[in-house]
C-alpha cells in the first residue's frame, strides 16, 4: 500500500521534516545543553515557496525534537537563511532583563515585493528582482519564539543577491560573514552590538573581504569559517573557510561545498592554497558549523539533495532530509593537512548491537553473490584488501535490477558511489551516476564507514578524508547488502554490519 511505501521511504536516523519541504541547515548554535537546528522550511508545501525557518533541537545530535516554525515568512519577507548566536552579556539589548543572555538569530530577509525599478530584460520586461538585506531577530525562551527586531535591516546595500549572514564572537566584537553572491565576493562585517554593521563608526562595519579564488561557476551562498588545530595541536592551528556555491560544482552541474584552508587575520581570510571540496558525492549543500560547541569542537550538518533536481525526486508529504552531524579536524595525511570528517561519536549509539553481523577474511571473487545480509538502515564498517581485483566494494539496497556500489577502482584510485541503477532516477538525467574521490589504498588496503539509510549512502573512507554523500530513491524491499569484486579476487579483511535503530516512532 501506498502509505507504507511512504513511511518507509522516510529515514530512520537522518533528520527530516514531519510535513513540507526542507533546504539549508541555518542558525545551528548549541545553548544550555541543547544543539538547535533551524533550517529553510516551507510548511505548506513540498517544493520551495515560501521561506520561513523551521526549528528542531537535540541533547545528542542524534535524536531531534521538531518544534515548528521558529521565525516566519509574512507578507513582507521571507526569512532567508543565516546564523544564530547566544549574545551572553546582552550587547544587542535585546534581552528581558539587563546582561541577561538572548539568542540573536541573524538572516537575510528576501522582498516579497519585487523592486519595482528592477532592469529590464531584452524584451524591454521587468527582470522582477527582489532586494534581499540582513535582519535580526531575538529570543528570550530559549529558541522558542522569536520577536523580530523593530528597526531591522540591520545592513542593507540595496542588492538582489546579498546574503546567508554567519555571524560568531571574535574577541570583543561580533563577526559576520556574508556573501555578495553573484560578485563571488564574500565580505566580513564587524559589530559592538550585532545592530550596527554598516555605520563605521566605533569599529562597526566592513572589514575585510575575500574573492578572486575558488569555484565561480555559479553564485555564492552559505558561507562559514573556523579555527581547527592541526594534528589536534592546539598551538598549531589553521582556519577552514566554507563558501557554498550553486551551480558549478565539480561536475559542471548542481551545488556543492568548496573550502579553503588557511588564515584569517582579524579581518579578512588568506587561502594556503587551492579550494578543494567538502564532499565528493552530490548530495551535502549548503554544509556549516555548529557555534558554541561545548568542547570547541567543530561540528558541521549540511543539506542532503542538489539544486540540479531537489524539486523533482520522487516525495510524499515531506522532501529532503540532513546528513547526519559530522566532526570535523584537520589531520596531515602525506605530508599534506587534510580536512577529515566522520559522523559524532553519539551516531554509535544508534547501533543495534544484538543483530550486528560480523565477518572476517571473507574472499570474494564473484560479480554478483546473493545477499546474505538484509537491511534499510545500517552502519557497515569494512576493510578491504584489493588483492588482484580491479575493482571491488559493497553493494547497498540490492535486488533484482536495483543496487548502490560503495566501490573502489583501482586502476584509477578512486573511491565511489555508484548510483547509476539505484532505483528511481529517471527524474533528471544528471542523476544516475558514478561519484568518485582520488584516494590511494595505504598497503593495498581500504577503510569504509557506510551510513545507508532509506534515502541515502554517506561514506567516510579511511580516516574520512573523504567523504561522499549520496541519496538514493531504491525500492526499499530490494535491501540486500553483498561484497563484490571484478577481475580479480578481493578480502574482506572485516566487516561489521550494524542494523540502525530509528529515532522516531515510525
Ligand atoms: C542556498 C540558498 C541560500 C538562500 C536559501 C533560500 O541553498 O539559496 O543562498 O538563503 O537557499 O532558501
Amino acid at each position: 500500500p501506498a502509505a507504507l511505501a511512504v513511511d518507509m521511504m522516510r529515514p530512520a536516523f537522518h533528520y527530516t521534516p514531519r510535513f513540507g519541504w526542507v533546504n539549508d541547515p541555518n542558525g545551528l548554535v548549541y545553548a544550555d545543553g541543547e544543539w538547535h537546528l533551524f533550517y529553510q522550511a516551507d510548511y505548506e508545501t513540498t517544493l520551495h515557496g515560501n521561506m520561513s525557518w523551521g526549528h528542531a533541537v537535540s541533547t545528542d545530535l542524534v535524536h531531534w525534537q521538531e518544534l515548528g516554525v521558529a521565525i516566519s515568512y509574512d507578507q513582507h519577507e521571507q526569512i532567508f537563511s543565516g546564523s544564530a548566536v547566544v549574545d551572553k552579556d546582552c550587547t544587542s539589548g535585546l534581552c528581558a532583563k539587563a546582561g541577561e543572555p538572548v539568542m540573536i538569530a541573524i538572516y537575510t530577509s528576501y522582498d516579497q515585493v519585487p523592486d519595482p525599478n528592477s532592469p529590464l530584460d531584452d524584451q524591454g520586461h521587468s527582470t522582477n528582482r527582489h532586494f534581499q538585506s540582513q535582519h535580526i531577530a531575538s529570543s528570550t525562551d530559549r529558541g522558542r519564539t522569536w520577536t523580530k527586531y523593530a528597526h531591522n535591516p540591520v545592513l542593507d546595500k540595496k542588492m538582489y543577491e546579498f546574503r546567508d549572514p554567519k555571524v560568531s564572537r571574535r574577541g570583543d566584537h561580533w563577526l559576520m560573514l556574508v556573501q555578495k553572491s553573484e560578485e563571488h565576493v564574500l565580505q566580513f562585517y564587524k559589530s559592538s552590538d550585532l545592530i550596527k554593521w554598516g555605520d563605521g563608526k566605533g569599529g562597526d562595519g566592513p572589514a575585510g573581504e575575500f574573492t578572486g579564488l575558488g569555484a565561480t561557476g555559479g553564485v555564492w551562498e552559505c558561507p562559514d569559517m573556523f579555527e581547527l588545530p592541526v594534528d589536534g595541536d592546539a598551538k598549531n592551528t589553521k582556519w577552514v573557510l566554507i563558501v557554498n556555491i550553486n551551480p558549478g560544482s565539480r561536475f559542471g552541474w548542481g551545488s556543492a561545498a568548496q573550502f579553503f584552508i588557511g588564515q584569517f587575520d582579524g579581518d579578512t581570510f588568506h587561502a594556503d592554497g587551492d579550494y578543494s571540496w567538502l564532499d565528493w558525492g552530490a548530495d551535502n549543500y549548503a554544509t556549516i558549523t555548529w557555534d558554541s560547541a561545548p568542547n570547541g569542537e567543530v561540528v558541521a550538518i549540511g543539506w542532503m539533495s542538489n539544486w540540479q533536481y531537489t524539486q523533482v525526486t520522487p516525495a510524499s508529504t515531506w522532501r529532503n532530509a540532513f546528513t547526519v552531524p559530522r566532526l570535523l579536524e584537520l589531520v596531515t595525511i602525506d605530508g599534506k593537512v587534510r580536512v577529515v570528517q566522520n559522523p559524532v561519536k553519539n551516531i554509535d549509539s544508534l547501533r543495534d548491537l544484538s543483530n550486528a553481523v560480523h565477518q572476517s577474511n571473507l574472499a570474494v571473487a564473484n560479480d554478483y553473490t546473493e545477499p546474505a545480509i538484509r537491511g534499510r538502515a545500517l552502519d557497515i564498517v569494512v576493510e578491504f584488501d584489493a588483492g588482484s581485483a580491479a575493482e571491488f566494494g559493497v553493494k547497498v539496497y540490492q535486488g533484482e535490477h536495483q543496487e548502490t556500489l560503495i566501490g573502489y577502482d583501482k586502476a584509477k584510485g578512486q573511491v565511489f558511489i555508484d548510483r547509476r541503477i539505484s532505483g528511481t532516477v529517471n527524474f533528471d538525467a544528471l542523476f544516475p551516476d558514478r561519484h568518485s574521490a582520488d584516494l590511494p589504498l595505504v598497503g593495498n588496503k581500504l577503510k569504509l564507514r557506510i551510513l545507508v539509510d532509506h534515502g541515502s549512502v554517506e561514506v567516510f573512507a579511511n580516516r574520512g578524508e573523504v567523504a561522499i554523500t549520496d541519496v538514493i530513491f531504491p525500492d526499499p524491499f530490494k535491501d540486500g547488502v553483498s561484497f563484490y569484486a571484478l577481475n580479480g579476487t578481493a578480502t574482506v579483511v572485516s566487516v561489521d554490519v550494524y542494523p540502525m535503530k530509528t529515532i522516531h516512532g515510525l
